[in-house]
């Protein structure tokens, strides 16, 4: 037994150096890179796994309908990314294989179909390496029920918690074995900050802290104090604190939902609380997803590949609505807030109604047409 513990406890020095080098980077990071202002922009477009071809296609069909003008003159430039398969990713054994990161980081933005998860095993997430090594640590998703007065925004910690050390955990066969969860200062306070900066920016008036600080008293209890910390930066917002537990009840909760605006949680609430709302507007086919950094930002559907579609063959009627939702807010980010409006407008008012992912994609695109 000695052994196995001597190695979990060189292993959990190693991680510890490491998440502190990482804390060092944060601290000292180059200054952010102003999306609003790119001379030319250029978007990679990731197919991924399953469907993912299926709604990549149809939704970069939307996008040169949408940014054609733009495209010819060149200050657009839309970038395939190949080889993020699970077929590849296996082959090389690299979540994301370095050649395929390379390419990733000519792009300033992306916009990624779903990518396969293999479960158990030490292969990482694809999400979860890209997340990681783009340093998107803010997960933006929007949800909103309008005829409910519903309109959420939640903001996930997205580098950070219990994914960065996911695929690192420590065991003694036959015995036990244990993850790790961590809360840095810096990867905290940035993503209050984004939280706390959109709520000043749109208005909103409170921000509600999702944790559970009584139970993971280091990780959430400084997570909950470090939001505060920020919140005090903005007078007028306030910070309300909540527990995981009943904020999943209270979004069920007709009575009092609707009085939520924005929801700052550290990564692993983020995930399962974000697709509960979403099945609230309607499933997690009709919402999208930013994960936004400092340098990159990357866009994409909130669902995975759907395998099961697709081993039916019925991967031609994927909707792409999720994808291209996370278009929309791609092109948000890069300042093409007409463009964005335009595209939320077609998806408010096409029905989808059981399509091929490319007859959708035709009306969308008809409608878009009809608009510019
Ligand atoms: C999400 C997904 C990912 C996550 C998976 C695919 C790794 O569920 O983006 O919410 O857990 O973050
Ligand atoms: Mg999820």
């Amino acid at each position: 037994m000695n052994e196995y513990i001597d190695s979990a406890v060189a292993q959990f020095r190693t991680l510890l150096e490491e998440q502190l080098a990482r804390t060092g980077r944060m601290e000292n990071a180059a200054p952010a890179k102003d999306f609003t202002a790119l001379p030319v922009v250029t978007i990679g477009v990731i197919d991924g796994d399953g469907i993912g071809p299926i709604i990549s296609k149809q939704s970069t069909r939307v996008l040169e309908a949408l940014l054609k003008d733009e495209i010819a003159a060149g200050s657009v430039v839309l970038k395939p990314i190949e080889g993020l398969t699970i077929e590849n990713r296996l082959a090389k054994g690299e979540a994301v294989p370095k050649d395929v990161l390379n390419e990733v980081k000519t792009c300033d933005v992306l916009l990624k179909g779903p990518t396969e998860t293999p479960k158990g095993g030490t292969m990482e997430s694809a999400n979860v390496t890209l997340r990681r090594e783009l340093d998107l640590y803010a997960n933006v998703r929007p949800v909103s029920v309008p005829e409910e007065g519903i309109d959420w925004i939640f903001f996930r910690e997205n580098t950070e918690g219990e994914y960065v050390l996911g695929s690192r955990g420590v065991e003694i066969p036959g015995k036990l074995c244990m993850d790790f969860k961590v809360t840095t200062l810096p990867g905290t306070k940035r993503i209050a900050r984004a939280a706390f900066q959109y709520a000043k920016n749109n208005g909103k008036k409170s921000v509600a802290i999702v944790t559970k600080a009584n139970i993971m008293k280091k990780t959430d209890g400084r997570f909950s104090e470090i939001c505060h910390e920020v919140a005090a930066e903005y007078p007028g917002i306030e910070a309300e604190d909540w527990y995981i537990d009943i904020m999943t009840a209270k979004l069920v909760d007709t009575r009092v939902r609707s009085r939520f605006q924005v929801f700052l949680l550290p990564n692993l609430y983020g995930d399962i609380i974000t697709d509960e709302a979403a099945q609230l507007q309607g499933g997690v086919g009709t919402a999208g997803s930013a994960n936004l950094g400092d340098q990159y930002a990357m866009f994409e559907a909130i669902h995975g590949s759907a395998p099961r579609m697709i081993e039916t063959g019925r991967g031609d009627y994927a909707n792409p609505s999720s994808l291209l939702r996370a278009a929309s807010m791609l092109l948000r980010h890069i300042a093409r807030t007409d463009k964005a409006a335009l595209l939320d407008a077609a998806l408010d008012t096409v029905p989808h109604g059981g399509d091929t992912a490319k007859d959708f994609a035709d009306r969308l695109i008809e409608d878009i047409e009809y608009r510019l």
